[in-house]
């Protein structure tokens, strides 16, 4: 069976594409390289033993996609491809709706006209908005989102259900990720943002490697244990292991399904601090700062639906998560870049 997988050079989709791979699926990358690096591929090969595909494609280039999907047999798509920095999306909504919202129309058209009707989809905690109580939970109305970038996860749901609706043959995945951290336990792949992370956890790493020089805490006076935000923080190893389930269920079944890709417990800011020390036995400097605009004091996944309708449950703990962040950070200080 070959997955097509969008965006596979990037954070989540490379750990996934690794998991595909040893799970036995031919496995076909489609990525721009506007947020990955080539070196990925030979990783990826590294760790696994096995061979992909990998074609240097825009989703934005129908003509090139259509090469990509007419050429070969693709049973199912994961579809990572995307931009994902929540400021920037403040800035460049246009290029936010542009890339995410006409690429996976092109891409679904494409897959569509060649014979491809399964698609995952890498969606985000963020539609469920402000509105919600916690434990989000998928029979939840959505929200309203925070940012443009949000949006273009709310509205690519939206898009992708009504194509379903016209298309009753279609199987359509969305699966919505919470807080993705961690690394491949290999140390050879892991996350690597360009420029000042906006993120938890690569702040946290960068830190600790003496790139920066300490971390912000944005904000100690939310209404939380500790007066600091909580989130739900997963293994991006489980969360690849939840798309190879995903992949496994969009073959037996037609519709449109939600499942939340979460652990079920939230973490504070400090808390992860904390553990980050406790786990590696290092110092991470930091400083309280004004809360940042946007975020929500706490939220966590209920991921009852995925432990049934998937089998899927998050096996890695925050230790884990901790000791596989610094593992990749440490071994590879800049990055792809030193490749
Ligand atoms: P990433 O930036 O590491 O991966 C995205 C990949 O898509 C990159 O390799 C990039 O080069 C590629 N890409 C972007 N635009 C493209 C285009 N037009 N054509 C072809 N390739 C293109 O991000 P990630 O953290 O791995 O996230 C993957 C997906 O999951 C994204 O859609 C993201 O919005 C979503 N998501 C991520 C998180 C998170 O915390 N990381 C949370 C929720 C949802
Ligand atoms: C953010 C996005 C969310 C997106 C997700 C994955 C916002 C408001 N939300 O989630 O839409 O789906 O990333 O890309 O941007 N923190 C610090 N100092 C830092 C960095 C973060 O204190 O330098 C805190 C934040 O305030 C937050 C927590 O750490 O409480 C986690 O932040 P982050 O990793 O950016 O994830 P989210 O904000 O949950």
């Amino acid at each position: 069976m070959t997955v097509l997988v969008t965006g596979g050079l990037g954070y989540i989709g490379s750990h996934t594409v690794v998991e595909l791979l040893n799970s036995g699926y031919e496995v076909i990358v489609i990525d721009n390289l506007y947020n990955s690096y080539p070196e990925v591929e030979g990783r990826i090969k590294e760790i696994t033993g096995k061979d992909l595909t990998f074609i240097k494609c825009d989703i934005l280039d129908k003509a090139a996609l259509d090469l990509v999907t007419s050429k070969r047999e693709i049973d199912c798509c994961i579809h990572f491809a995307g931009l994902k920095a929540v400021g920037e999306s403040v800035q460049k909504p246009l290029l936010y709706y542009e890339n995410n919202i006409t690429g996976t129309i092109n891409l679904v058209n494409s897959l569509t006209e060649n014979g491809c009707k399964k698609i995952i989809f890498s969606s985000s905690a963020t539609v469920y908005g402000e509105e919600n109580d916690i434990p989000y939970i998928e029979t939840m109305k959505k929200g309203t989102c925070s940012s443009p970038y949000g949006w273009t996860k709310s509205m690519i749901e939206q898009i992708l259900t009504d194509a379903n609706t016209a298309d009753p043959e279609l199987s359509v995945v969305l699966l919505r990720y919470f807080n993705p951290i961690g690394a491949h336990p290999s140390g050879r792949i892991g996350e690597d943002p360009q420029g000042i992370p906006n993120n938890l956890m690569p702040y946290i790493s960068q830190v600790a490697v003496g790139r920066r020089d300490h971390l912000t805490i944005f904000g100690n006076d939310y209404k939380t244990p500790d007066g600091t935000c909580r989130r739900d923080y997963i293994h991006v190893v489980d969360l690849a292991e939840g798309h190879v389930k995903a992949v496994e269920y969009a073959a037996k079944n037609k519709g449109t399904s939600i499942f939340n890709l979460g652990t079920g417990t939230p973490y504070s800011v400090l808390e992860i601090v904390n553990a980050f020390e406790k786990a590696n036995g290092i110092e991470v400097k930091y400083e309280f700062g004004a809360r940042r605009a946007g975020d929500l004091p706490e939220f966590w996944a209920n991921s009852d639906k995925a432990k049934k309708e998937l089998g899927w449950t998050a096996k890695k703990n925050l230790e884990d998560m901790c000791r596989d962040s610094w593992n990749w950070q440490k071994n590879n200080p800049n990055g792809y870049r030193e490749d």
